[in-house]
């Protein structure tokens, strides 16, 4: 007791009410961090960044005549041949396996469940639905071969040299 008359609150009270108050401060601090985190994540953009469907394939001098030139990272053959210079995509028509060119054969085989194709993408043989499809193809500025591997186009639009 002081002079007053009041109890004097003893310190282990104090260090008690101090406790509450900074667990209090601090749960509220965890609150808004949680609440933020959310919001930020709420507002971002929910988007799958993908790498672009155009390939620069190289110079078109460094395709001979009668050359089937397979680009395996991108999925692209480039074919030249005396009417022109076009695209195919390497992926099977039938369920999707990656195909092969095989000089030795003249055919691009796909090794899954034996379709052949033609250097041109027709189909020869095999459970393949539909010929490999054509990609747009250009050349750029520099003559650099172009191709979008979204865009498909019909056969037989050779991109004349
Ligand atoms: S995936 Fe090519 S023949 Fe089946």
């Amino acid at each position: 007791m002081d002079q007053s008359g009041k109890q004097k609150p003893d310190e282990q009270e104090i260090s008690r009410r101090v406790f509450f108050a900074k667990l209090g401060i601090g749960s509220l601090g965890l609150a808004t961090v949680g609440t933020l985190s959310f919001a930020y994540q709420y507002m971002s953009p929910n988007v799958l960044y993908e790498p672009s469907p155009i390939v620069n394939a190289g110079n078109v001098d460094e395709y001979s005549v009668n050359s089937v030139t397979m680009h395996a990272a991108e999925a692209i053959y480039v074919v030249r041949l005396p009417e022109g210079i076009f695209s195919l995509t390497m992926i099977c028509t039938h369920l999707g396996c990656m195909t092969a060119w095989k000089p030795e054969l003249g055919i691009i085989a796909c090794p899954c469940h034996g379709s052949r194709f033609s250097e041109e993408g027709q189909k020869l043989a095999g459970p393949a639905p539909r010929p490999l499809p054509w990609l747009r193809t250009w050349l750029s500025d520099d003559r650099d071969v172009m191709v979008d591997r979204s865009t498909d186009v019909p056969p037989f639009q050779f991109l004349r040299i």
